[in-house]
């Protein structure tokens, strides 16, 4: 399963504050191109992403989608409007360019079970973006996720050999299966570092943004999108 982040194809927008390229056509080469969903972060300080697109897209994504956001009154608040198949709920730290790490959600104590249960009343699938820590999928297993999406950043940034944070991520899914949880997995995964991920079945979703979006500069989004499908159809 591959759901595309089209976030960058608004951070171009917003860089001369334009109306293109629009998210939503893009949404729409992504699907053509074979992708299984369209993700896109919905933040605080809008840089990229703002309401326009995720209510174009609710109405026009016909696979799935999924808004990245954080657990706070605000976001949860929209969600339950706009209602996307899935919520993927995420840290977020207004001086950071990129996502930075999984939510500790211990740390997040009494406030993540009642944004968890609002999101789940609203009928929405329920994902967290954690690191691939045993008592991170347990907390969210208990606060009632369905799907965690494990952090590969540092599997990504490994420049020595990649073998001890993939074994982290495989046995992080092993111990999410036993739970019941669906295992996604995401965050600076490319055409390359995504093989080993896909030969060992770590994964039963990949959510992939920027490698992709840089790639369709060369070849055209249909065609990056579809040689990432492409991709893990033919290592798994
Ligand atoms: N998953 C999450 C939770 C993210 O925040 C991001 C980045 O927006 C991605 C996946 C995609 O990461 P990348 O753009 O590096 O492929």
């Amino acid at each position: 399963m591959l759901s595309v982040n089209i976030d960058h194809v608004a951070t171009l927008r917003q860089a001369r504050r334009a109306d293109f390229p629009d998210p939503v056509q893009a949404a729409a080469m992504v699907e053509l191109g074979g992708a299984d969903g369209v993700t896109v972060h919905l933040r605080r300080d809008r840089r990229h992403i703002n309401e326009r697109d995720v209510q174009l897209l609710r109405a026009t994504v016909k696979s799935e989608l999924t808004i990245e956001m954080a657990a706070s009154r605000e976001m949860v608040g929209i969600a339950s409007e706009i209602k996307p198949d899935q919520v993927t709920l995420v840290p977020e730290l207004s001086t950071e360019v990129t996502t930075t790490s999984g939510l500790n959600l211990s740390r997040l104590g009494t406030r993540i079970g009642p944004v968890a249960r609002r999101l789940k009343r609203a009928g929405i699938r329920l994902s967290v973006f954690i690191e691939p820590d045993p008592r991170q999928i347990e907390a969210a297993a208990r606060i009632g996720a369905e799907v965690v999406e494990l952090n590969t950043d540092a599997y990504c940034r490994e420049r020595g050999d990649r073998a001890g944070e993939l074994a982290k991520l495989a046995a992080a899914a092993g111990a999410a299966r036993e739970l019941g949880l669906a295992v996604h997995a995401g965050h600076g995964l490319d055409y390359r570092n995504v093989v080993p991920m896909v030969e060992l079945g770590v994964a039963d979703g990949y959510s992939i943004g920027f490698a992709i979006v840089a790639r369709a500069l060369m070849v055209g989004l249909r065609e990056a999108v579809a040689e990432m499908k492409h991709i893990l159809e033919v290592y798994s």
